[in-house]
């Protein structure tokens, strides 16, 4: 499936819509020849992978340069570690994500917020084999579309993942993790609260955020 170029500036309008102060979000559609952003160290650091993955990872990278250049910081290097987290410079907290045919990233000076996780998905229901792997008793999802409930609980799960994973250094299963999207919070088993935004149209983004001390 290829996107219109619309889709660029409508996600773009309902991330800055829903990003908390601080927070700069942009999105990307990858295009051929996106690999080709990647800077040399960023492009050793990601290990050989299919081409479309290194379009995606260069997409994404893309916009975070952009979005610390906003911020002062220029042709930094965004590594990917062995784990898959990316390096940030110094005093800046980020998150990368990108579906099949658009790139998304968060980025913000450390501050009030400590970390970042960001996802984005299709706006389809999720498959009823993923929904069952993914949703616990416990998670709460009645306020979002009830088609896009689903979807919306997976993408939060593995954003509060991304925000989470850097200051823990855990590894965590979908069981590991409650989402409540009607009070737009997340909780793990390794005691992290976690604040959850999100909209569905025309992707499903969800930007999870730890707030400092939040633990
Ligand atoms: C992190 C993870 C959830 C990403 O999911 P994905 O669908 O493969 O990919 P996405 O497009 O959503 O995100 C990719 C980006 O996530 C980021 N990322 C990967 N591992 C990360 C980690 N441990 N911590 C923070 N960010 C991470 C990277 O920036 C990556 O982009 P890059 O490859 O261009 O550097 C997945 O790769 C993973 O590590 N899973 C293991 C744990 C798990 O699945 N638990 C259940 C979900 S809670």
């Amino acid at each position: 499936m290829t996107r219109p170029p619309t889709e660029e500036i409508t996600l773009a309008e309902a991330m800055a819509a829903i990003a908390p102060v601080g927070v700069r979000i942009g999105c990307r559609m990858i295009r051929d020849g996106d690999a080709a952003h990647l800077l040399p160290n960023e492009a050793h650091s990601i290990p050989a992978r299919q081409p479309a993955m290194r379009r995606a990872s260069g997409a994404a990278r893309w916009i975070a340069h952009g979005l610390l250049a906003e911020l002062g910081v220029k042709d930094v290097a965004i590594l990917r570690t062995p784990s898959g987290a990316p390096v940030w410079p110094d005093g800046i907290i980020g998150s990368l994500a990108h579906d099949d045919d658009m790139a998304v990233a968060a980025v913000a000076p450390v501050g009030h917020i400590a970390s970042l996780g960001i996802d984005v998905e299709p706006a389809q229901p999720l498959p009823d084999d993923i929904f069952a792997l993914v949703a616990t008793p416990a998670d709460r999802t009645d306020a979002a579309d009830r088609h896009l409930a689903g979807r919306l609980l997976f993408a939060a799960k593995e954003a509060v993942y991304k925000a989470v994973y850097p200051l823990d250094r855990e590894v965590l299963g979908y069981e590991d993790i409650t989402v409540d999207l009607n009070a737009g919070r997340a909780t793990t088993k390794t005691g992290r609260k976690v604040g959850l935004v999100y909209g569905v149209v025309p992707l499903v983004v969800v930007l999870a955020f730890v707030e400092r001390k939040a633990r």
